[in-house]
């Protein structure tokens, strides 16, 4: 290598200390430090090629140059640290600061919401029947009477109508009843769908009865409906026995007892089998021809089956819950047992 020798004046080297002192005096977080390394500090900085030039200055010079670019450098890096030591203590402080904990502020004691075991079970039953493709149907709580009891066959005479379990509403020519039980849903489905149907009611009904450990006067009941060709009873027993695996357990079954409701004939009781003894759990038959018929559906070509149970029953039995109060009177204490409040 031949060419001509070069002179790195002092002042120079000074110059190109002073800014890079300067910049890192005013970095003022470690982002822009990091900056300030690769244009002041780093290999390809104006100190650093200053050294890598060292061997084309003469050799009479060479040596004072190099020990002033050295000690340039070095005071550089020293700076370059304190900064970095600086900034860092500043950043933990700061984040001790400001990510404080204070352990003894009170703690937020608001629950968070959720449903109420009833309102789970009924969207347990829903998602069951609508798997199995039924829809679910819902009706008006204040009903009419036409179609709570009449469209039902229930006759004016029948005890069910009696001021004992029905809350009539005034005026009572208005002919408005709170709903005893769904199937009126029933009634207003088959009205106004044409077969084939299959739909579950779950809802609230009313009867007058005082609220004490087994009774309320405001309950629910999910009833199913199905009216197509050719169903039997047969259709109805593996339904509920269906049903009844699902709900209380896989090898939970059903028995059915001759009884008698109006509105179905056949009728029957529904029990099922749990913990070692026959519950009962609802009413259920073959559609009576005379409402099919009332609802305008020909009873020579479709047959059909209905079943109906209190909610409240099926949750008391399969949660061994032995007091109505609990279910309804809304105590957390309760429900947070269920999940609920905790979720
Ligand atoms: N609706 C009846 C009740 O409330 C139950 C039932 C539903 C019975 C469907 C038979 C068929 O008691």
């Amino acid at each position: 290598m031949s060419s001509a020798p070069i002179s790195i004046e002092p002042a120079e080297i000074e110059a190109i200390k002073a800014q890079a002192l300067k910049a890192i005096s005013e970095a003022k977080n470690l982002d822009e430090l990091k900056e300030i390394k690769i244009a002041h500090v780093g290999d390809r900085s104006p100190i650093a090629k200053a050294n890598q030039s060292l061997g084309q200055v003469s050799m009479e010079q060479r040596a004072t140059t190099g020990k002033l670019i050295g000690t340039a450098r070095a005071n550089i890096n020293q700076a370059f640290d304190d900064r970095e030591r600086d900034l860092i203590l500043a950043r933990d402080t700061k984040a001790l600061v400001e990510e404080k904990v204070d352990v003894t502020l009170p703690v937020n004691r608001r629950h968070k919401g959720a449903l109420h075991p009833l309102t789970s079970l009924r969207h347990e039953i829903e998602d069951l029947f609508v798997g199995l493709g039924y829809q679910v149907a819902e009706g008006p709580e204040l009903e009419s009477s036409w179609l709570n009891f009449d469209a039902l066959n229930i006759p004016q005479d029948h005890p069910a109508r009696s001021m004992q379990d029905t809350f009539f509403i005034e005026p009572l020519d208005a002919g408005l009843v709170l709903r005893t039980h769904t199937s009126p849903v029933q009634v207003r489905t088959m009205l106004e769908n044409e077969p084939p149907i299959y739909v579950i009611c779950p809802g609230r009904t009313y009867r007058s009865d005082e609220l004490d450990a087994t009774h309320t006067p405001v309950f629910n009941q999910v009833e199913g409906l199905v009216i197509d060709k050719g169903i039997t009873m047969a259709d109805l027993k593996g339904t509920l026995d269906l049903f009844a695996a699902r709900i209380f357990g896989p090898d939970v079954t059903t028995r059915i007892r001759p009884s008698f409701f109006p509105f179905t004939e056949p009728s029957a009781e529904v029990d099922f089998f749990y913990n070692g003894r026959w519950v009962e759990w609802g009413g259920c038959g073959m559609v009576n021809h005379k409402v099919l018929e009332a609802c305008g559906i020909d009873s020579k070509i479709y047959t059909g089956f209905a079943f109906g149970m209190g909610l409240e029953r099926t949750l008391m039995v399969r949660n061994g819950i032995t007091d109505m109060h609990d279910i309804v009177e809304g105590d957390l204490r309760f429900s947070r047992q269920f999940g609920t409040g905790t979720r």
